[in-house]
């Protein structure tokens, strides 16, 4: 099944790397991963974006961004539009991470906008959604996923889920160093895969990369690859170090405890 999907291996920086540190971590990554099968993504800091596309330009490595405004331009101090992040060389968005969701209280709707204009923008949406802890200890798990997952997407055309990714990242295991077990990640990945096909067909359906995120580490990769619903990993803490985040690339070749 997960022959027809790409496998993406993703980091996810976050707030950590200037220019000069992410320059050197991506010169080193370029030269190891040439003969690597699959994609790679890196979620860059904004200021990071322009020298990091360029760098990468002739590699198999994606650069993108963490976030975005929903807006085309406007009075939004501190927001960035998608075409600036086009123009820098960005071709993918992190969008509804469980960080905007929960720290700056961005809720599905506001999203669902941004994805719609990353599309406008020619970015490739990575769409977030994933339970809290509290949320997985009540039995509503699904329930939340479900509306994260459609109202986040509502409204996208065939050809554009198609293009999309999603990415289930259970909160409980964001940093915390709780990982889902691969059982459990599968579970959910499946109920995602459902859901886009009641919407939006099987066929689409079978197109989505969905990736899983929450304290992805070395030593979990593999087993969580092996799923046949879990098609790449949104990794944050461990793509801060190059040999653990070279590791997880190399995931085939890595031992899993
Ligand atoms: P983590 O973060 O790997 O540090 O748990 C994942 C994410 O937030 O995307």
């Amino acid at each position: 099944m997960s022959q027809k999907r790409p496998t993406i291996i993703a980091g996810n920086w976050k707030m950590h790397k200037t220019i000069e540190e992410g320059k050197q971590f991506l010169s080193e990554l370029i030269e190891s991963v040439r003969e690597v099968g699959h994609q790679v993504y890196l979620a860059v800091p904004f200021t990071a974006i322009q020298p990091l596309s360029e760098l990468a330009s002739n590699s198999n490595i994606v650069i993108g961004a963490q976030n975005m405004n929903d807006a085309s331009e406007g009075a939004f101090t501190g927001e960035i539009a998608g075409r600036m992040l086009t123009e820098a060389g960005a071709r993918f968005v992190l969008l509804g991470h469980s960080e905007r969701r929960y720290i700056f209280g961005e809720g599905s709707g506001f999203v669902n906008r941004k994805v719609k204009r990353a599309f406008a923008d020619r970015l490739q949406p990575i769409v977030c959604v994933g339970e809290t802890k509290h949320e997985r200890e009540q039995g509503i798990a699904e329930e939340v996923l479900k509306n994260q997952l459609l109202n986040s997407l509502e409204g996208l055309t065939s050809e554009q889920m198609e293009s999309a990714i999603v990415a289930y990242e259970p909160v409980w295991a964001i940093g915390t160093g709780l990982t889902a077990t691969s059982k459990e990640a599968e579970e959910m990945h499946h109920f995602c895969r459902r859901l886009i096909a009641e919407k939006w067909g099987e066929a689409t359906a079978e197109k989505v990369p969905i990736l899983y995120g929450g304290s992805v580490k070395p030593e979990n990769t593999r087993e969580l690859l092996k799923q046949p619903n879990i098609d790449g990993v949104l990794v944050g803490g461990a793509s801060l170090g190059f040999e653990s985040f070279l590791q997880i690339v190399n995931y085939q070749n890595t031992v899993c405890r």
